[in-house]
């Protein structure tokens, strides 16, 4: 382990949140933004606090503004993707992302053998600890992020495992500060699966002080643990958590609807039976309507129209859709900036 587990409640109340300085601010200065304590890996949303969470935000909006700035901020890195998975958003957002920072991607292939079946995770983490700069993993199994990122010396990036997204859940809330600026006013529905998604958006909103109401049918909530933690971190934040079997209840004033898709990848065989379950949770313009005046709507992607939404809601000016799968490139060079100290070898340009 690169660090300890460690209280995110004590954690909270240590590390105030970042002030805030608009991105031109920052630039008239030529600030780099650095984090109030080091970032090791991003395995779940849980490895932030607050302080760090927003100051990510920050800087993703810092290299959004001004990427030319970062060319060369990650030169000489050397990153490998390992995806058990499929992708088309993670993969090509961190494969441009990196390129357009300077450094080298490479991907590897896990759709048929899983990782950790060849040989023990152990000796591939300190195989690649010696190769390579940075992971990014995209598994079934959480075990394997948690795996790779304490057995290896280097950063290990979760880009999707069966509990946690948390590269989605950030970019989510970069979108949610660009709507709406301050995100402790803002009320986040999720309505649908209680799944890996919704779990790093519930974390997403305890570090950032939003409030977050998860709608699932029964059986189908977020784990118990997730809803712990994420309580225990708004007990620091002001942040609410709440999670209700009515999807009019849900979304009844919310700020932004956000579903996902029923049935995650590895539950194909569900689909059928889930989507008898599901039916009631679908994202309709009737059941929008029940939201906040000037709510948008919101999907990881991939969507499936007339399944889990409606196009008549997920095609309406209302969606930032496209806007969230944007900010996952962003995002996720903020990540690598950060856990690679890419940040301090910004650019700034010259003002005369
Ligand atoms: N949202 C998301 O992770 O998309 P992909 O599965 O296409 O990477």
């Amino acid at each position: 382990m690169k660090f300890p587990d460690r209280d995110p409640e004590l954690k909270c109340k240590e590390e105030p949140p970042m002030a805030t300085r608009s991105v031109e601010e920052k630039n008239l200065v030529g600030e780099a933004i650095a984090m109030p304590s080091p970032l090791t890996d991003l395995t779940s949303m849980a490895d932030l606090t607050p302080a760090m969470a927003a100051g990510l935000l920050e800087l993703a909006a810092l290299v959004k503004a001004r990427p030319a700035e970062f060319r060369q901020a990650l030169a000489g890195k050397q990153i490998v993707l390992f995806f058990e998975k499929p992708s088309f958003r993670t993969r090509l957002t961190f494969e441009s992302g990196i390129y357009s920072l300077g450094g080298h991607a490479m991907f590897v292939d896990q759709l048929t053998s899983r990782i950790g079946e060849r040989e023990p995770i152990s000796d591939m983490a300190h195989n690649l600890e010696r190769w390579v700069d940075a992971l990014v993993l995209r598994t079934f199994a959480h075990s394997t992020v948690t795996g790779l990122a304490e057995y290896s010396s280097i950063p290990v990036i979760n880009a999707l495992s069966d509990y946690e997204h948390p590269c989605q859940a950030l970019a989510d809330f970069l979108t949610l500060q660009e709507k709406f600026g301050d995100l402790t006013k803002v009320h986040l529905t999720y309505v649908g699966d209680g799944n890996n998604v919704a779990h790093s958006l519930m974390l997403a909103a305890a570090l950032f002080g939003s409030h977050i109401t998860v709608g699932t049918p029964k059986g189908y909530e977020p784990q118990a643990g997730v809803l712990e933690l994420a309580r225990k971190i708004a007990a620091g934040t002001g942040a609410t958590i709440q999670v209700v079997n009515d999807p009019v209840a849900a979304v009844q004033g919310a700020d932004a609807v956000y579903t996902d898709v029923w049935a995650s990848m590895g539950q194909e065989a569900e689909t059928l039976e889930r989507a008898r379950i599901f039916h009631a949770f679908r994202v309709t313009p009737e059941l929008y309507a029940h939201a906040a005046e000037g709510a948008v709507f919101m999907h990881c992607l991939p969507a499936h129209r007339g399944e889990e939404v409606e196009a008549a809601v997920i095609d309406s000016p209302a969606s930032v859709v496209f806007d969230q799968a944007e900010n996952r490139l962003h995002v996720q060079k903020a990540i690598l900036l950060q856990l690679l100290g890419g940040a301090a070898r910004r650019q700034p340009a010259r003002s005369f």
